[in-house]
């Protein structure tokens, strides 16, 4: 059994926070253990809370596209949440939920180390970019230690306003750039821990 098949599991009987007894399953996560890039979005929604798999529903489909865009398959990215469980009816995460499932987000980055993390949404914005607002960070990358986390919109945000979609698929195409410097960054350590790229 892989480490990440073990730590999906441990994810799987997961109890420690109320949302265990509303959900149908735990979604936590999806993609090779050795992607480069993963992207965090928010919590499961009910498509999701169905098929244990993260962005299933029409805010996946539409991930599917922006993954597209810049010649990726899903198939080579790592999708996570930084909620595992459904929140009932789709509520916000409260931050108790949020602090609780922290430690499996941790634990599934130390093992699958990816190279770039992208933030989809405030949620998953807001620890890597505290204080920052999604309207100011989108489209901006920095690089923390020898990882690139790079600020989107939630897909979901640009299927319900029409005009954020110009502004997430443009978004979507600065990647390959962070994505080539997370290249160089292995390459080169004697460069600063600290870049703002855009
Ligand atoms: N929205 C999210 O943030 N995550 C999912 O898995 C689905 C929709």
């Amino acid at each position: 059994m892989s480490s990440l098949t073990e730590l999906n599991a441990e994810i799987e009987s997961c109890r420690i926070c109320e949302l265990a007894k509303h959900r149908t399953k735990v979604v936590p996560g999806d993609g090779p253990e050795n992607a480069k890039l993963l992207f965090i979005g928010e919590a499961p929604g009910w498509n999701e809370d169905q098929s244990g798999k993260p962005f299933v529903g029409a805010a996946g489909q539409y991930l599917d596209q922006l993954i597209g865009l810049i010649g990726y398959k899903r198939s080579q990215v790592y999708i996570c949440n930084v909620i595992k469980c459904r929140p009932p009816e789709n509520r916000d995460p409260m931050p108790g939920e949020i602090l609780a499932c922290s430690k499996w987000l941790e634990r599934q980055l130390d093992l699958i180390k990816p190279r770039v993390i992208v933030t989809l949404g405030r949620y998953s914005m807001s620890k890597y970019f505290p204080g920052e607002s999604i309207s100011k960070v989108h489209g901006r990358a920095k690089r923390i230690g020898n990882v690139i986390y790079f600020a989107m919109y939630h897909p979901a945000a640009a299927l319900h306003q029409g005009n954020l979609r110009k502004v997430i698929e443009a978004d979507m195409l600065k990647l390959p750039a962070v994505l080539a410097e997370a290249g160089k960054m292995e390459e080169e350590k004697d460069r600063p821990s600290q870049l703002n790229l855009f």
